[in-house]
């Protein structure tokens, strides 16, 4: 094996237009795999049109994805899914009607890949791997409870399960601890840092502390282009990424700002 952590994704050049305005300009990216990325950025930034681009679900007008070293820039958004691309939107996705366990049993038989096809012959792998992710998701005492009884943080990590039950083998994160307590946040760093290395993930959040909890290498997008890449302790002495964040006054939108720490 190399010594170099082999590239999953590679995002080279994408530029993306919407009708004239630039929300990607010339943005390029390399993801390793197995890896946990950190996106982070202003309003307006360009961050989850760049998750839109690697699903397919928006097209740039220049530039290519790679995944696996395959170019995927044209594919269907299914076909980029068929790969184990998964993407994890802002709002919770969750059955109501359904117990927390139904919703990981539900997700887990949409599977398209290996572990599904295992899971339809053999009942005993699914309950295991069903119980491997409640634990995960810090659910396992409410595995039973419905899904419209959980508190908003728990809805989310019954989210984060269902896609992680798909078995991604990279999670796209957009803003996972919105609306959370400093608590759920703090325990959703620490779930996410476990699905690293089995899964690649990158993750988009506004949250410094919880940036700060998982520890990773982040990537500063700014007017749909990289500003910089480092950790967050570098980018916090960075004076230029602090412009950016705070050339407006604090209470203006709801930026938390890299240098603040919201309770
Ligand atoms: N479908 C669209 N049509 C037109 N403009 C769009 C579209 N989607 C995004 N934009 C614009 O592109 C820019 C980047 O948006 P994007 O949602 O990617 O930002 P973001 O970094 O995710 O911001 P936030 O932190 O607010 O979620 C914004 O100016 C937005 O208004
Ligand atoms: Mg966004």
């Amino acid at each position: 094996m190399s010594s170099h952590p082999e590239v999953l994704l590679e995002v080279q050049g994408v530029t993306v237009s919407f009708d004239g305005f630039k929300a990607l300009q010339n943005l390029s990216l390399s993801v390793p795999r197995g890896s946990l990325r950190v996106l982070i950025g202003p309003n307006g930034a360009g961050k989850s049109t760049l998750l839109d681009t690697i699903i397919g679900k928006v097209r740039p007008v220049s530039g290519d994805v790679r995944y696996r070293g395959q170019s995927i820039i044209t594919w269907p958004e299914h076909r980029i899914a068929n790969l184990g691309i998964c993407r994890k939107f802002q709002a919770p996705g969750v059955l109501d009607g359904l117990s927390v366990r139904e919703n990981l049993r539900v997700a887990a038989k949409r599977t398209k890949g290996v572990w599904a096809s295992l899971t339809r012959t053999t009942g005993r792998a699914e309950t295991q791997r069903i119980a491997e992710l409640l634990e995960l998701i810090n659910l396992t005492g409410k595995a039973d409870q419905r899904a419209d009884s959980l508190a908003h943080g728990e809805k989310q990590w019954l989210e984060i399960g269902m896609v992680v039950a798909s078995d991604p083998e990279l999670l796209l994160l957009d803003e996972p601890t919105a609306g959370m307590t400093a608590q759920e946040t703090a325990k959703t760093a620490e779930l996410i840092r476990s699905l690293s290395g089995r899964h690649t993930v990158l993750v988009i959040d506004h949250d410094m502390q919880f940036v700060e909890l998982l520890d990773a290498p982040v990537t500063v997008l700014h007017q749909g282009q990289v500003f910089c890449e480092g950790d967050l302790a570098s980018l916090r002495s960075n004076a230029d990424v602090m412009e950016i964040y705070l050339g407006r006054p604090k209470d203006e939108g709801h930026h938390k700002g890299v240098g603040y720490a919201q309770t």
